[in-house]
């Protein structure tokens, strides 16, 4: 069975009665274990939208036929209750944001640690395992600093930094290079074809960086809500 499979995902959001954007028009995407996912396509045409329903944080809008499916590595996430979800998505799922979603009152290192607590390490192990994220990802020496003290490209290591810091089995990277200058777009190719390698694990990018597409093993394009033709 896949890790990921998904079928018919529709996503609404009402604005008002007569502001209503389908953002998401019946997506069907079948993830393997081990797979190194792109996602393309242009600016609204859904690719957030999609990554925050596979990485568990919004549901599929119900209602729909046939009946919309997200099954997360042999369980229906869909008819699973919102508690067991949301462990599900704090242990098996790392998420780096598009604007980062970092806490602005606590250090890098701080953010780096919550996941690690919500995962439910003690606040000493979680401190441990956040230096170590950090240091991978080579902003160690700003451990101490808040995300206004930290540059834009500083801030996106930190954010991923977070997303890898309980070594999850999915990670869903939304534009993860485009802070980066090319030294560091390099690096952290390097690093997530080594976790894919050594962890096997599963990862899904949203990215507009030929270098990053090229780098996985498969490119979904999508435009107005659906997935084009691979
Ligand atoms: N919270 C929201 N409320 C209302 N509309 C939204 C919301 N989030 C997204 N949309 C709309 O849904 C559509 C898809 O947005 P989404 O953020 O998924 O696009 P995207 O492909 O990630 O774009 P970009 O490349 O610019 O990040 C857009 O038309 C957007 O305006
Ligand atoms: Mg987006």
């Amino acid at each position: 069975m896949a890790f990921l499979t998904a079928r018919n995902l529709n996503k609404t959001y009402r604005l008002s009665r007569r502001n209503v954007v389908h953002a998401l028009r019946g997506v069907d995407v079948t993830i393997e274990a081990g797979e190194t996912v792109a996602i393309a396509g242009p600016s609204g045409s859904g690719k957030s939208t999609l990554m925050h329903i596979l990485g568990l944080l919004h549901l599929p809008d119900r209602g729909y036929d046939p009946t919309p499916i997200l099954v997360f590595d042999g369980e229906d996430v869909t008819a699973m209750p919102d508690r067991d979800r949301t462990r599900m998505r704090a242990e098996r799922i790392g998420f780096v944001f598009q604007a980062f979603n970092l806490v602005p009152t606590l250090t890098a290192l701080e953010n780096v640690a919550l996941p690690a607590e919500y995962a439910g390490q003690s606040r000493k192990a979680a401190r441990a395992a956040a230096e170590d994220a950090l240091e991978v990802m080579g902003i160690a020496d700003r451990a101490g600093h808040r995300p206004v003290e930290l540059s834009g490209g500083q801030q996106q290591r930190v954010s991923i930094a977070r997303a890898l810091v309980n070594e999850p089995a999915l990670l869903l990277a939304d534009e993860p290079t485009g802070n980066l200058d090319s030294q560091n777009t390099a690096e952290l190719l390097e690093l997530l074809r080594r976790y894919n390698a050594e962890r096997g694990q599963t990862m899904v990018l949203v990215t507009h960086d030929p270098l990053v597409s090229a780098a996985c093993s498969r490119v979904l394009t999508m435009r107005d809500g659906v997935i084009l033709e691979e």
